[in-house]
């Protein structure tokens, strides 16, 4: 992999990317771009059913493209050589503690906002500051990321080329975050900034709050984009 200033990787080594809770609109729509890129996408589920389901989806939204997309269950999705969360904040601490066995040693990304749209209302308050910190805590043998919080699943399920939004990258493993920001620069669109140590993500999480109350004010799907980088 080479890494340039900025995040954007010039190659990177096709990989495994396990989903877990990847029947959701976030799990699909970062299962088709990193699809889009070239990975391996193993779309995680508490039915094997439904992830199959969610993987033949995905892959009729790009036919021309014969995308390595597949369904399986849970613990099968951990599996990988990147794993990312996209469940709701309720199942998030429970699905993390059953796989911690699996996920050790693995790279985890933690893409989860401890509020819902529907919620309309603050954050909510996470008793280890954030969903991100949570898993570093549940995980402790596992090298936790947080990205992809504020990134729009209609975006990513859209018929757009380009995703256009940067994707703030935290954590205290270096490597791990590297590879993160890697892999969000190979999306068509897309930047990977590393936006400091793992407690920043108490801040990301929240400030996808910001994004939502923008979306309602200006009936859009608004992404975050920094300058100066
Ligand atoms: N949607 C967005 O635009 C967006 C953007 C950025 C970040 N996020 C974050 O990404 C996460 C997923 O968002 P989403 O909209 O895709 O959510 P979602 O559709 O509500 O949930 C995703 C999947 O999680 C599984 N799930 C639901 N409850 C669960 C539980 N209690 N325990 C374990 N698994 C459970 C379900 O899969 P199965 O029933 O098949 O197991 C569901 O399809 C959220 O934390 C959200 O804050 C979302």
């Amino acid at each position: 992999m080479k890494v340039i200033p900025g995040g954007h990787v010039v190659t990177l080594e096709p990989l495994t990317v396990g989903v877990l809770g990847g029947t959701g609109p976030q799990g699909r729509g970062l299962g088709l771009r990193l699809g889009l890129a070239g990975h391996r996408i193993v779309l995680g589920s508490r039915s094997a059913e439904r992830a199959t389901a969610a993987a033949a989806e995905v892959s009729a939204l790009r036919p021309e493209e014969a995308l390595d997309v597949t369904g399986a269950g849970n613990e099968s999705a951990a599996d990988a050589d990147i794993v990312l969360v996209t469940v709701p904040y309720e199942g998030h601490r429970e699905l993390l503690l059953g796989l911690a066995d699996v996920l050790a040693g693995r790279v985890v990304v933690d893409c989860v906002n401890p509020t819902s749209y529907a919620h309309r209302g603050p954050p909510v308050p996470v008793p280890d500051g954030s969903a991100t910190e949570e898993a570093a805590k549940v995980l402790p043998g596992s090298r936790v990321v947080g990205a992809f919080h504020s990134v729009s699943a209609k975006r990513l399920l859209g018929t757009n080329a380009s995703v256009s939004t940067d994707v703030l990258v935290c954590g205290d493993d270096a490597d791990a975050k590297t590879l993160v920001c890697g892999l969000a620069g190979q999306v068509p669109g897309m930047r990977g900034i590393d936006a400091g140590p793992l407690y920043q993500a108490r801040l990301l999480e929240d400030l996808t709050t910001v994004l939502y109350a923008i979306n309602r004010r200006y009936k859009t799907h608004a992404g975050f984009k920094i300058t100066g980088v």
